[in-house]
């Protein structure tokens, strides 16, 4: 019987179907856990254009972002799977930029002579996050894979499992 928990994957491929969603699904299915895969292939992630609105409301731009992030508020877990092309998948993090704006926004520029938005953190305190990174070589640029990481853990997620060589703290 599956768990309630449920968990909540994103694949950062181009492609759909392809090898990081291969690789999620085929763990996932091995899980007893609940889960929705969200493949960015398919959504429309535009660039932040900084028009600063969401210091006070859900971002305003009319793409599948504000739906993705609502789902990871709900999910018990996050699974992320970060292919690399040279150097990481532009769309996974452009998504990433998005969501790391939005908690800079509302962190440092909410002030006019108090803080505007106290309520700043995206998502609860340590909410487990698992990161595959997908290659063909299985070598990872360990600089830019640590900035990842340390941008979801400031975030608020806490890194409970990674696929990859490189030193990452748990
Ligand atoms: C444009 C491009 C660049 C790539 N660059 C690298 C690389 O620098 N190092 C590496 O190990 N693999 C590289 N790969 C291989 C991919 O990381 C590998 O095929 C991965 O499984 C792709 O994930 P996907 O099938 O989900 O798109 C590259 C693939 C593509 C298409």
């Amino acid at each position: 019987m599956k768990s309630k928990a449920k968990l909540l994957a994103i694949i950062g491929s181009h492609r759909k179907n392809a090898n990081s969603y291969l690789l999620t699904k085929n763990v996932l299915d091995s899980t007893k856990m609940d889960y929705e895969i969200i493949q960015l292939a398919e959504k429309r992630i535009d660039f932040c254009d900084l028009c600063e609105k969401c210091i006070d409301e859900d971002c305003v731009l009319t793409d599948d972002f504000n739906q993705i992030f609502e789902k990871m508020k709900r999910a018990d877990g996050i699974i992320l799977a970060l292919p690399k092309y040279l150097f990481f998948s532009s769309r996974f993090l452009s998504f990433l930029e998005r969501l790391a704006t939005i908690e800079h926004m509302r962190k440092f520029m909410g002030y006019v002579g108090a803080l505007k938005n106290p309520d700043y953190k995206l998502f609860q305190r340590n909410k487990p996050f698992c990161i595959f990174f997908v290659s063909g070589t299985g070598r990872i640029g360990g600089q830019i894979l640590s900035e990842v990481v340390d941008d979801l853990k400031g975030l608020g997620f806490k890194l409970v499992r990674h696929s990859s060589p490189p030193n990452l703290e748990q």
